[in-house]
């Protein structure tokens, strides 16, 4: 099952019309933080409408992949100018590309959709070169919040039990050891963490300047060794397995079919893989992997 934003007003519902820069502020500082500043060729995973994208201004190549048409047609008016630009719609589950194509990858505000979470960071490894990195955000269970009312017995769910929570439906909180576990089984070593948004309170928000909300969130971010208890967490992991020569790579050639993991010929506006026999619609920078033509 998947999260599906098709058509969703998403930036300004949720962005624009609410009151969340200070979210994205502290989000900005965590991934300044995290990300490697410059490099080849970098996959944001859904990217969404491309909130984040100026921050990849380091890298040569940047892929905004998402299920969305809609929400990447956002991204591309936006973005669309620059010949670094490519727009995937595609399922994180099925991803369209080669192995090890990728020198960095983030994925921001979107594993709380993933339901299979071992079937997504399997995919996501295998689309980077061994030694790159994945900065990945995930909703914490174990947040203050959560600590207080489970305490007030206001919240039958414990957030020091490992498992995921779903409070609603394709909306799931994660254990920060759970994820960890998840990550390294994947192939991943896990070497940061971040505690992030740790001032997220409505009251807060109205009463302290934003400036000053940040340069504290800034260094609460760097408190997580000693225990993570805020409401978003961002990692850093490394591709931890094999040798791969996927980064030789470029064009077109970096896609497969999300199919059969074959590899694709152009053909005007699409990508046709001879040995499944699927086609794909690929114009300009716009590629579509969702369904075959
Ligand atoms: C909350 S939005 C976050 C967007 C962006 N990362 C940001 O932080 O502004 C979640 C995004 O994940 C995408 N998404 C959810 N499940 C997906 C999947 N299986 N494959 C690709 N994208 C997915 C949605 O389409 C949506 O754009």
């Amino acid at each position: 099952m998947i999260c599906d934003y098709e058509g969703s007003d998403y930036k300004t519902r949720f962005w624009k019309n609410s009151d969340r820069v200070y979210e994205d502020a502290c989000e900005r500082v965590a991934l300044r933080r995290l990300l490697p500043p410059h490099g080849k060729r970098l996959a944001d995973f859904g990217a969404g409408f491309g909130r984040l994208a100026d921050l990849y201004a380091g890298y040569d190549e940047v892929i905004l992949l998402d299920y969305s048409r809609s929400l990447l047609e956002e991204a591309q008016e936006h973005w669309g100018h620059d010949p670094r630009f490519r727009f995937v719609a595609a399922d994180i589950y099925h991803l369209p590309f080669a192995g090890g194509v990728l020198e960095a990858a983030t994925m921001v505000r979107v594993i709380h959709h993933i339901a299979d979470v071992s079937r997504a960071l399997g995919e996501i490894r295998r689309a980077i070169a061994p030694g790159s990195h994945l900065v990945l955000e995930f909703a914490n269970k174990r947040n203050l919040k959560a600590v207080s009312r489970f305490a007030l017995r206001r919240q039958d769910w414990s957030p020091f039990s490992l498992e995921p929570v779903e409070f609603a439906t394709l909306n799931f909180d994660f254990h920060p050891r759970w994820m960890r576990r998840q990550l390294e089984a994947n192939g991943f070593r896990l070497q940061r963490m971040l505690a992030v948004s740790y001032l997220r309170w409505s009251a807060l928000k109205r009463s302290m300047p934003i400036k000053a909300m940040v340069y504290v969130d800034a260094l609460l971010q760097l408190t997580s060794r000693l225990g993570v208890l805020s409401p978003s967490v961002f990692t850093l992991s490394e591709n931890a397995v094999g040798m791969d020569d996927g980064q030789e790579l470029s064009g077109d050639a970096i896609f497969r079919s999300p199919l059969s993991g074959l590899p694709l010929r152009r053909d005007g506006d699409t990508l046709v893989c001879d040995a499944d026999g699927t086609r794909w619609h690929a114009q300009g920078a716009f590629y579509d992997f969702k369904e075959p033509m």
